[in-house]
């Protein structure tokens, strides 16, 4: 296993190109095996997660080419439509290959994915949408076995205590595009990988109207074509680089960023004193002086994203005064609080809030990465922090982000990968 030596206090500066996003391309990835002929994806960073999905689609009957960026999908063999407990267990989104393998094939069995570092992470609603629109549902030796000789449009409510569910509106709005007649899902999920997703099904042929808002609709059609499509930008991958610049009083360029998938973050920065300038196809990020505190609460698109909450946090570490994070969607998200502890940080959790008060600095430590994002708030940490840190199991980190100590270094970080 691999860990990062970061010795911290450098400034960054300069400029980053933001990669494809992993959540837009994994959902696209399944929906791929709805289409008769090959897609050509662009832009699907190369990231443990989408090797994974690649292997899976393997397993699933397609061939799958990926290099620099671009990826054919074809699907040749629709015999084998079991997505096995190995394989789902490393990758919970491998849950969205239910759906199109229903659509396509009448028929899927996939693993039950479990739980993960960040909560419960249950898919009843995935399995309601779908039995809404015609789907024997069985629960078998830890499998989802689904039957349908062909599904049918419906109106459905898809939230659920937590608000809106991404990859089960991926899974029901997928299997949608071959049902018969009009589907309308009400409470879907708005995040603008819903969104990418629903353009790409639709160059693929299919009718959805509605994606990015709470009211989708779909008309059935026959069959869907292989197309071509490029992933949008990976917003989460670009509030992890702002707050890298923001934390270590730098000034960063970032390109292919989109500014208006991200208002809530760009609002909740310029908040606490971050200088955020738009630019030519992304922005520039930085900041001169202490930050104010701040309270914020994770809500669904396009509130502020839970998958850049423990990156805020390490950045609210270091404001001037007291912060109140309310975690909304994984109540239990707070796996980088005990490390953030260990390199000096002053907070206190109540159940799904972490009171945050500022000090004057972080002290380098060794901290253990726990799921991905949690890693990248240590890894931001590191970068500001006194002396040198180590983190360890890194593996979860390259799930999710690209190469990210060569990218930071070449905004002037100092950060060694060492192979254990
Ligand atoms: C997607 O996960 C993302 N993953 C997550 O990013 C992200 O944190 C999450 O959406 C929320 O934005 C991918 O897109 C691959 P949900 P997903 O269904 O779809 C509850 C990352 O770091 N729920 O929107 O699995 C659930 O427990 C990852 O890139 C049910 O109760 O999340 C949670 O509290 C982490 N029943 C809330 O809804 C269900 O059937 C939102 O979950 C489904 C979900």
């Amino acid at each position: 296993m691999d860990k990062f030596v970061i010795r911290g206090g450098n400034r960054l500066k300069g400029q980053v190109a933001i990669d494809g996003a992993k959540n837009a391309a994994l959902p696209i990835m399944a929906a791929a095996l709805l289409a008769e002929g090959p897609c050509d994806i662009s832009r699907v960073p190369a990231l443990a997660d989408i090797t994974a999905m690649s292997d899976l689609l393997g397993e699933l009957g397609a061939s799958v080419e990926h290099a620099d960026g671009r990826m054919r999908i074809e699907v040749r063999d629709e015999s084998n439509s079991h997505a096995q407990y190995e394989r789902v267990r490393k990758m919970r989104a491998s849950i969205c290959v239910l759906g199109p393998l229903l659509a396509k094939r009448g028929q899927a069995r996939v693993s039950m994915p479990g739980g993960c570092a960040i909560g419960a992470r249950p898919v009843d609603l995935h399995l309601r949408g779908l039995r809404a629109l015609g789907a024997q549902i069985e629960l078998d030796n830890g499998d989802i076995v689904a039957k349908a000789r062909r599904l049918r449009g419906t109106s459905l409510f898809l939230g659920g205590p937590f608000g809106s569910t991404v990859l089960g509106t991926a899974n029901v709005m997928s299997a949608a595009t071959l049902a018969e007649g009009r589907t309308v899902i009400e409470s879907a999920a708005c995040e603008p990988e819903i969104e990418d997703l629903a353009d790409f099904l639709n160059a693929m042929g299919a009718k959805i109207r509605g994606a990015g808002t709470p009211r989708v609709t779909i008309d059935g059609v026959e069959k869907l074509a292989g197309c071509p499509h490029e992933v949008i930008p990976d917003r989460i991958e670009a509030g992890t680089f702002m707050v890298a610049a923001a934390l270590t009083n730098g000034e960063v360029t970032l390109t292919n960023a989109r500014l208006d998938h991200l208002m809530a973050v760009v609002d909740k920065l310029r908040e606490i004193g971050v200088n955020v300038e738009p630019s030519a196809g992304g922005a520039v990020v930085s900041s001169a002086r202490r930050l104010e505190p701040t309270d914020v609460t994770t809500q669904p698109y396009p509130g502020f994203p839970t998958d850049l909450q423990a990156q805020l946090m390490t950045l609210l570490c270091l404001a001037d005064g007291n912060s109140v994070i309310t975690e909304k969607i994984f109540p239990d998200r707070f796996m980088h609080v005990a490390e953030l502890l260990r390199m000096g940080a002053d907070i206190r959790k109540e159940g799904p809030t972490a009171i945050v008060t500022g000090v004057r600095r972080l002290i380098g430590a060794p901290v253990m990465a726990s799921d991905l994002r949690a890693s990248a708030a240590l890894v931001l940490a590191g970068l500001v922090a006194r002396g040198t840190t180590e983190i360890l199991r890194v593996y979860h980190i390259d799930r999710g982000y690209e190469r990210i100590e060569q990218r930071l270094n070449a905004l002037g970080a100092d950060i060694q990968r060492v192979s254990e």
